[in-house]
């Protein structure tokens, strides 16, 4: 599937709805490696071909879905690689201790994504036993993997001492546990420990996990106990200490204060005797999902994290630099991934509204019920037609909450061309449900022309699976 004479996207953009379908790109006149992913609407590989198509990949979308089906999500491999060496350089250029990005991998887990980030020498955040187990069948190595959760299970617990991984804890009773379970062990267990920071930003409040108010991580006056506890624990090794903010934030300040704030913990830690080398900022870049958003580039975050970072370890008098952990998630791989779904019935309701409906919805995309997220969408079958049209784009599902984008400005549609989503790569599988007994869509990676399935699509029969019909009620 190789594209002929693809057309590069404009750079400049967004202006009125009666242009061209290219619209929806971003205002940058860089070269492709120097464009931040998370500020692009769509993949950084997207192309318009001779067939006026959108191409992800090298691949046409169209042609696409014709050989997979419908919905798909098409993850564009150039964009994630990217958007990995980008926290990769910027933190080699902006810090100059020892650092390291692991991705959150709840964003989106699968065999595939891990593979791809760790061979760009990234780790993983995981936060349930599967989640560890798809990191290390992909070939995640133990020693960057971490492993979070407010409720991990004991089995949970077991199976990452067993594979090594560094555990960030969380709460009481998993300290407790963990230094039962580890008594036997010939080493000490690595571990981090997550306290609440108290700094607040602006997202949506389901999103926010830095403000005291919070179920995760320990209560900063916590801290003296739980440090105490620790020093006097010698099967478990305090290596780090880890605070997540929120997600979706453009705001820099409050990771400018962060470093501050734990940098403060780190020298307490090390008053109790604690080996505290690792400072885990957690994750929280947002991207681009409509023209509206603007979020800073992988770089300029790095940057405000490694140069504040600097700041508060010098303000502090420490002598050297503890190593920089971050956990991006959605800013890794939530712009490289489009959905494409098949346009089916429509309904006029005069002088109100339009509606489209398309073949997926809250089950592939629970955000916008969930979170009002709002999205951007375009005519994959004809790029260039004008966006004329502005219509609700509803899913199939029997809830009338399950609106993709409301006010869509797209062009006319017919059923069956081929409406694609952007920004669709974090979030949305990792979160999809069988709700309507919906069978979830696959998912393709595409590069250089070719399209290889990494989650094969569902079935009723998979998901009849694990219905059981108890004897006595068998006709
Ligand atoms: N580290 C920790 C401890 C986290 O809890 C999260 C996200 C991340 C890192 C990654 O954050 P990111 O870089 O992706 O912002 N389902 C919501 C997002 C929930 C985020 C949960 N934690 C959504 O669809 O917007």
């Amino acid at each position: 599937m190789v594209a002929t004479s693809p057309t590069a996207f404009p750079t400049e953009t967004y202006n009125s709805p009666d242009t061209s379908g290219l619209r929806y790109v971003i205002t940058s006149d860089r070269p492709l490696s120097e464009r931040s992913p998370n500020q692009e609407l769509l993949p950084i590989s997207a192309r318009v071909n001779e067939a006026d198509h959108l191409e992800v990949g090298g691949c046409d979308v169209v042609e696409l879905v014709q050989r997979f089906g419908s919905p798909l999500y098409i993850l564009d491999e150039q964009g994630l690689r990217s958007a990995c060496r980008h926290y990769r350089e910027a933190l080699a250029q902006h810090y100059p201790g020892e650092a390291l990005a692991v991705f959150a991998s709840k964003a989106w887990s699968c065999q595939a994504v891990a593979a791809i980030v760790a061979s760009e020498g990234l780790g993983t955040d995981v936060v349930s036993g599967c989640e560890l187990q798809t990191s290390l069948i992909a070939g995640v190595s133990p020693d960057r993997i971490v492993f979070h959760g407010n409720n991990k299970s004991r089995v949970e617990l077991e199976q990452a001492i067993a594979a090594g991984v560094t555990v960030i804890v969380d709460n009481w009773l998993e300290l407790e546990t963990l230094a039962s379970l580890t008594v036997d062990l010939p080493e000490p267990l690595p571990v981090m420990v997550r306290f609440t920071p108290g700094i607040e930003c602006h997202t949506h409040e389901y999103i926010q996990t830095g403000h005291i108010d919070s179920k995760f991580g320990f209560d900063p006056d916590r801290m003296g106990a739980v440090f105490e506890f620790l020093s006097k624990t010698p099967s478990l090794t305090c290596t780090g200490l880890h605070a997540h903010i929120g997600s979706q934030i453009f705001e820099t300040q409050p990771h400018v204060d962060l470093p501050q704030v734990m940098v403060g913990w780190l020298k307490l830690a090390r008053e109790y005797g604690l080996p505290v080398n690792t400072l885990n900022v957690g994750g929280g870049l947002g991207i681009r999902y409509t023209e509206h958003d603007d979020p800073p580039s992988i770089d300029a975050w790095v940057k405000t994290v490694a140069t504040s970072m600097q700041a508060a370890c010098q303000a502090a008098g420490l002598d050297e630099l503890p190593r920089l952990m971050c956990e991006p998630g959605r800013s890794l791989i939530g712009s490289s991934c489009i959905t494409a779904y098949t346009v089916g019935s429509q309904k006029d309701i005069p002088g109100m509204r339009h509606y489209i409906t398309v073949d997926g919805g809250m089950s592939d995309n629970p955000r916008p019920i969930t979170y009002q997220s709002v999205y951007r969408a375009a005519i994959a079958n004809k790029m260039s037609a004008p966006a004329t049209e502005t219509v609700t784009i509803a899913g199939k599902h029997c809830e009338s909450g399950d609106v993709v984008i409301k006010d869509a400005q797209i062009a006319s549609t017919q059923p069956g061309d081929i409406l694609i989503v952007m920004a669709t790569g974090a979030y949305n599988y990792s979160m999809a449900s069988n709700y309507n007994r919906i069978a979830r869509p696959a998912a393709i990676l595409v590069s250089d022309g070719e399209a290889n399935v990494i989650i094969a699509r569902e079935t009723n029969e998979d998901l009849m699976r694990f219905d059981r019909l108890p004897t006595r009620l068998q006709a």
